[in-house]
Parts: structure tokens; sequence; C-alpha cells
């Protein structure tokens, strides 16, 4: 699969079962996106897709 982040395309594993938060950070070492409360709460890991905020990631 691939994905676009940033202007800038990245191939992932289709099977690759992680949060899209996990994928950014673990594996594509963006970190912009934070891990905070890991519960839906703070909005440390939000992003946005396609426009829009997307929380809990
Ligand atoms: S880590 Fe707190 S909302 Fe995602």
């Amino acid at each position: 699969m691939t994905i676009s982040i940033n202007g800038s395309t990245a191939q992932v594993p289709d099977d690759l079962r992680v949060s899209l938060l996990d994928l950014l950070r673990d594996h594509l070492h963006l970190f912009g996106a934070k891990k905070g409360c890991n519960q839906g709460a703070c909005g440390a890991c939000s992003v946005l897709v396609d426009g829009s905020e997307c929380s809990h990631v």
C-alpha cells in the first residue's frame, strides 16, 4: 500500500496492523504527532487526514 504524507509517498505493508499514530512514529519516523493519553481525550495524536482533523489515530 502506498500512502501520501506531507507531499511524499511511503510504502507500507498491506497487512501492517498498527494504529496510524504508531505507523507514523514507529515505522515512518515522523514524530510530529505525539502519544499522550492514548484514550482520545487530549488531542496529542491529532493529524490532518485529507484536510480534516483526526485524533485518537
Ligand atoms: S493520545 Fe490523547 S487523544 Fe490521542
